[in-house]
């Protein structure tokens, strides 16, 4: 093998990809189909299930890897990235802006999918990298989200980001014969500091 396959091989196998962006507790890198091996026993997790609009039953090799791509074609209107520890350089979970619109705005989405990682700051730092890789690199004006009225922990966490509810759907949301609001919040570009997304492109001003 020559050196330039040997390096093809080397960035494109699931360790040595390479962190797009690093905050302080996590980054995010690009996706790989190996993820899917270390997001499949996550995705047993009923409780990480029932957050999530995406998913509804507990994953299979074959539907995590289905999962994984259909993500990995990274269609016009999506990206996605994974959420690393950056302590552990880990996967924990996944970002992503889906919806993206010509008129500036997309839909974020993200999960934690390992529980021993929440709660310690995680969420809320990969969803601030998320907005402002948004709003820098492909222009986006405003970023939404939406959560379950019972995903308190998820609340907080887009409050913390920078989040202000915009309205809901009430009782759009059906678990166990119980009604919750299907809860929208927004962000927009003048509410985020971009000197982050600036430092990854020294040389312009
Ligand atoms: C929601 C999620 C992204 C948040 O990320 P995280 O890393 O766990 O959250 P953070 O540590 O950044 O912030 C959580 C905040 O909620 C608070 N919190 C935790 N449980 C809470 C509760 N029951 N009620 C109110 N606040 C709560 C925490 O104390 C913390 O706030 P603080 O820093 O002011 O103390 C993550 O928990 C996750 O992915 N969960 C599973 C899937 C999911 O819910 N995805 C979102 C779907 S909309």
């Amino acid at each position: 093998m020559g050196n330039s396959a040997r390096k093809y091989k080397r960035a494109s196998s699931a360790e040595h990809r390479p962190y797009v962006i690093k905050g302080k507790l996590v980054g995010l890198k690009t996706l790989h189909k190996d993820d899917a091996t270390v997001a499949t026993p996550l995705f047993q997790n009923m409780e990480l299930i029932t957050y999530l609009s995406t998913r509804r039953r507990p994953e299979t090799v074959e539907s995590e890897a289905a999962f994984f791509e259909r993500a990995l074609k990274q269609e016009e209107g999506e990206l996605q990235f994974g959420i690393f520890e950056l302590k552990s350089d880990r996967w924990i979970g996944g970002v992503s802006l889906r919806d993206i619109q010509p008129n500036n705005h997309a839909t974020l989405g993200v999960a934690i999918a390992d529980p021993k990682c929440w709660n310690k700051g995680y969420g809320t730092e990969a969803v601030r990298l998320m907005v402002e890789f948004g709003m820098f690199f492909l222009n986006l004006h405003n970023v939404r989200l939406g959560y379950f009225g019972y995903n308190a922990r998820a609340r907080r966490a887009y409050e913390k980001a920078g989040f202000k509810e915009v309205g809901r759907f009430r009782g759009t949301i059906l678990l166990a014969g119980k009604r919750y609001d299907d809860i929208w919040m927004d962000i927009t570009r003048d509410e985020v500091d971009l000197s982050r997304m600036w430092a990854m492109v020294p040389m312009i001003k």
